[in-house]
């Protein structure tokens, strides 16, 4: 049999297959997210997220250390907090558990960590809503003043970058003249610009305590039906100031980060979100596949399909185990 072409020349072993490979999972382009607590003083793992924990504000500086150790540098924080209700009050109130950490965080390790915030209303409300509600509508207008608030509070404790994932029409632009306006023309924002409504937020909303009290997040967060709906939501956030832009959920949403790889002139994140962590962790508990070969397969996707950043539960186990170096 003579065949000029055989395509397998070039998996014979692992050396050649490590030398063509075209990606590789790079941690240094991770995120970590976090969930902050305001009570208590040990962490609390979170019921359908396995190794993923609530931290309190009080001893989470103590309790990043390690993490840090390992190589975490770049995180993403989330309040977790009982007092809700219809102004998200604990938004921006000095007692707020993410303000708190941030400041003490920036503190200690100064410019040697990335920290950047969730911007949404939906941890404060006591409707579970990102954003305010009037006349039993999520009022678009009435919310973006409290996002902005939220964002001041943030970059006054010492947040890098925040990001905005409500999903309100003009809120980038809304945050960004805010900004400016009150001298933080340096802060990055990383505008949760394609965020579909997905049941893969699921576990999320279980550590976060977010659930929508009625209804669901489709008034506002993107139909998955939708692909062009994304780009025009790219060009709106690039004009409003975004620095940086994000597909939200990642595995199901590849298309959508090639489409905005290919027209994006900045940055552009994926979020892997709990659920898709989730499933993860609950296949590998059944024995049904490795976890490291599942987490490298879904990363390595997420790159190829064209992310330059991946927001993941996934770094801390890469990094202690050593799953990149392989
Ligand atoms: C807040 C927010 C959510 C997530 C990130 N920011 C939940 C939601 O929109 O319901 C989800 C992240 C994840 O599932 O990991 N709006
Ligand atoms: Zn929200």
């Amino acid at each position: 049999m003579e065949l000029i072409n055989r395509p397998r020349r070039l998996r014979r072993n692992k050396i050649l297959r490590d030398l063509v490979a075209e990606n590789r999972i790079d941690p240094g382009k991770m995120i970590m997210p976090y969930f902050i607590s305001e009570k208590g003083t040990h962490r609390m793992e979170v019921n359908s997220m396995p190794g993923i924990f609530r931290d309190p504000a009080d001893t989470f500086p103590e309790i990043f250390k390690s993490d840090f150790d390992l190589g975490i540098d770049k995180i993403m924080l989330f309040g977790v907090v009982d007092h809700k209700d219809d102004k998200a009050s604990m938004a921006d109130h000095k007692d707020n558990p993410v303000i708190q950490v941030i400041s003490k965080l920036k503190e200690q390790y100064g410019d040697k960590i990335f920290v950047a915030t969730d911007i949404c209303l939906c941890e404060y409300t006591s409707s579970g809503h990102c954003g305010l509600i009037k006349n039993q509508r999520i009022d678009n207008d009435s919310t973006l003043p409290r996002l902005a608030e939220m964002a001041i509070a943030h970059v006054h404790a010492g947040a890098d970058c925040i990001g905005p994932s409500d999903m309100m029409d003009g809120r980038v632009g809304f945050i960004r003249d805010a900004l400016e306006e009150t001298g933080h023309p340096d802060t990055i924002i990383l505008a949760y610009t394609a965020k579909y409504a997905s049941s893969y937020y699921g576990p999320f909303r279980d550590a976060a305590d977010s659930a929508p009290q009625f209804g669901d997040r489709k008034s506002y967060q993107m139909d998955f039906r939708n692909r062009r709906e994304a780009l025009k939501e790219m060009q709106l956030d690039l004009e409003e100031g975004a620095d940086m832009v994000m597909v939200k959920p990642a595995l199901a949403y590849l298309d959508v980060i090639h489409a905005c790889r290919e027209l994006s002139p900045v940055p552009v994140a994926a979020y892997n979100v709990s659920g898709e962590y989730t499933m993860v962790k609950l296949m590998a508990k059944a024995g049904a596949a490795n976890e490291q070969d599942m987490v490298t397969e879904n990363l390595t996707s997420i790159f190829r399909a064209g992310a330059d950043i991946i927001l993941t539960y996934h770094v801390r186990d890469i990094l202690k185990n050593g799953w990149a170096d392989v």
